[in-house]
């Protein structure tokens, strides 16, 4: 069922467990998502980078994961990753969303949370929870899916300036933490404790400055960039506030890696329907992992 991801990540909350947030671009991907989700009696929130919106077109992907979490036995939110823009976080909410985030964190602290704040009341207006980001998540390797969309759905040239890729990582301040979720009003914080977008290299987080901002506010915690931090960090990770999880790079390294090695052993097989089964296979695979991990089974 399609549900909003409030709830969900409040029971996680409270439940010292975490809701994994995983990124789609396509039909196989979102199945294999709802798969792992169904296998584990796990909730899941399916999330949608600019990047891949782009791709797959605003409409298209919506309806393909609305039509998917529709049929689905466990409750699947639609998240919208990363929204750049106030106009995107618009024609997400017309397209039936269930989950926001806006990411004001490639401005500075001001416009952030003024911006923020127009987008919570925009999604709160839909009744749907809008996650803000504080500090600055950068990435680490070559691209992301949260590279700058080429055209079309990013909104004004104001807005633009809001590219998640174009700044270096910057911790979260944990006194701004308190003024930021007061101004915003915010349902959810994803803040910068060390992770990075992409896989980085020695990818820890700072548990110590996750305790400082966890005890500023009681709203969950977002931990973003969570492909290749260590289960431990994770696991502590939860313990001090983390209520949602958002995996992006691994899923797709896991769909690139699984079609390679099936192309390599057969290639002679012609059929995308028996290529692609292989994939999803494997990538239910990995989401099962995560959310055995993250602790959100048998939860529903
Ligand atoms: O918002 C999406 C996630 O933060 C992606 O992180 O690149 O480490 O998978 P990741
Ligand atoms: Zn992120």
């Amino acid at each position: 069922m399609l549900v909003s991801s409030k709830q969900m990540v409040i029971d996680a909350q409270g439940g010292k467990y975490a809701v994994g947030c995983f990124n789609t671009s396509d039909l196989e991907i979102t199945k294999a998502i709802i798969a792992a989700a169904t296998a584990q009696h796990s909730p899941v929130i399916i999330s949608t980078s600019p990047k891949a919106i782009e791709y797959a077109g605003a409409e298209v992907l919506a309806e393909i994961i609305k039509k998917e979490a529709f049929n689905a036995r466990v409750p699947v939110a639609l998240h919208l990753d990363h929204g750049l823009t106030l106009a995107l976080v618009e024609n997400c909410l017309d397209l039936g969303y269930t989950s926001i985030m806006f990411d004001g964190s490639g401005s500075d602290l001001e416009h952030n949370e003024i911006l923020t704040r127009q987008a919570v009341e925009m999604s709160h207006a839909h009744r749907v929870p809008c996650e803000g980001e504080l500090g600055h998540l950068g990435k680490a390797g070559p691209s992301t899916s949260l590279d700058l969309a080429p055209s079309g759905i990013l909104g004004t040239s104001r807005d633009k300036s809001l590219g998640v890729n174009k700044n270096p990582s910057k911790l979260t301040d944990p006194d701004d933490v308190i003024s930021f979720v007061q101004k915003t009003n915010v349902d959810f914080l994803a803040p910068s404790i060390g992770s990075e977008h992409g896989i980085g290299e020695n990818e820890t987080l700072d548990i110590s400055l996750l305790k400082k901002i966890n005890a500023q506010t009681g709203i969950p915690l977002v931990l973003h960039g969570a492909s290749g931090v260590p289960d431990k960090d994770i696991k502590e990770a939860i313990k001090y506030g983390i209520a949602k999880i958002n995996i992006d790079t691994d899923i797709r390294h896991t769909f690139v890696r699984s079609l390679r090695d099936f192309l390599d052993k057969n290639p002679k097989e012609k059929d995308p329907r028996e290529i692609l089964t292989k994939v999803m296979d494997e990538i239910q695979k990995y989401v099962e992992g995560k959310i055995k991990l993250f602790g959100s089974d048998n939860k529903v």
